[in-house]
């Protein structure tokens, strides 16, 4: 890696920021784009503005980095953006590629996520999929990072399920039997951090999940007696239902549910090994459970 700082994008948002901290900690120098220049990002890290709707700002933000990592996008729990998901998830990643290959950036790290979406996926996968194909096709090297649902301090999962359990009656869609390779973001993080270096994980998709694969109905059961809740009482909706449902509510400013997150809730959301991290990075991730017992849901 040359000298130059490291592009965090997404540096306000949970891994994003999480990692920045990770970094300017190490010692590391940081470039931490964002939207707006009053974000509050990583103690240490160079704010830079930029937008992935923006090629100038783009390319202003990747000058003279040694390695780009990728966290910015539209997570599938947030309503689609004016220009639809694709426009920062698949146009945006190939125009931030396009400028730290410009730029002579060494390498781009990306996040993306557990691919379910088999030889049919959906809208939002597709979408992703087209943001990554974008990607390799830019000429930096590229690792494309794929993690199961993240816990940790401020985990948008954690927080959105945490707050179907404190209700009478968690509505959970489908039978809850999907399974979720749970994993905690600073593994998560210290999984991207080592891709920084060495040339062995250039050109490859690496995926990252914890060491269980667990339904939906035993997280929430983990969450429920992190709350004091010894049963988590459920009404299971059948997915079609759900499927209409979400899309109905994309009226409201904020709804509750989304198409795209109940497309990525659809199928198993689990890598293709569950020692995949230790074989790769050589360290066993921390379990769900028991880190919940010990540290509570870090909302
Ligand atoms: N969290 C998980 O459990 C999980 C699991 C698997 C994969 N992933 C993937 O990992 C990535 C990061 O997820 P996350 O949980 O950190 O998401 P997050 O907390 O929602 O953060 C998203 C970040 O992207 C930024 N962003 C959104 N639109 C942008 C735009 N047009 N230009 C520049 N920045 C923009 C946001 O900035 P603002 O603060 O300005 O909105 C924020 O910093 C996503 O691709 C997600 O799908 C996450």
């Amino acid at each position: 890696m040359t000298d130059g700082p490291i592009l965090i994008t997404g540096a306000t948002g949970f891994i994003g920021g999480r990692l920045a901290r990770r970094l300017t900690s190490a010692g590391l120098p940081v470039r931490a784009m964002a939207r707006r220049a009053d974000a509050t990002v990583a103690p240490g890290a160079e704010l830079v503005m930029g937008d992935l709707s923006d090629r100038a700002s783009l390319e202003r933000a990747c000058e003279g980095v040694s390695a780009v990592i990728s966290c910015a996008a539209i997570t599938g729990e947030k309503k689609a953006p004016p220009g639809g998901y694709d426009f920062i998830n698949a146009d945006g990643i190939t125009a931030l590629a396009e400028a730290a290959t410009a730029a002579g950036a060494g390498r781009i790290i990306h996040f993306g996520g557990i691919d379910n979406g088999g030889s049919k996926p959906g809208p939002y996968l597709a979408g992703r999929r087209r943001g990554e194909e974008g990607l390799k096709a830019a000429g930096v090297p590229w690792t494309i990072l794929q993690p199961s649902v993240q816990f940790g301090p401020h985990a948008p999962f954690i927080k959105a399920m945490a707050g179907l359990v404190k209700g009478p009656i968690a509505p959970v869609a489908g039978n809850g039997r999907t399974k979720i390779q749970m994993i905690h973001v600073d593994d998560v993080c210290r999984a991207a951090q080592d891709c920084l270096t060495g040339d062995e994980r250039l050109g490859r998709y690496i995926e990252l999940g914890g060491t269980e694969a667990l339904e939906l109905n035993g997280i929430l059961d983990i969450i429920g007696r992190a709350m004091g809740k010894p049963k988590v009482r459920k009404l299971h909706a059948p997915m079609p239902i759900v499927k209409l449902q979400a899309k109905l509510m994309q009226v409201l400013p904020n709804p509750p549910v989304t198409p795209a997150a109940v497309e990525l809730l659809e199928h198993d959301n689990v890598a293709a090994s569950l020692t995949g991290v230790e074989q790769e990075f050589g360290f066993v991730p921390v379990g769900f459970a028991a880190h919940v017992a010990s540290h509570g849901l870090e909302l």
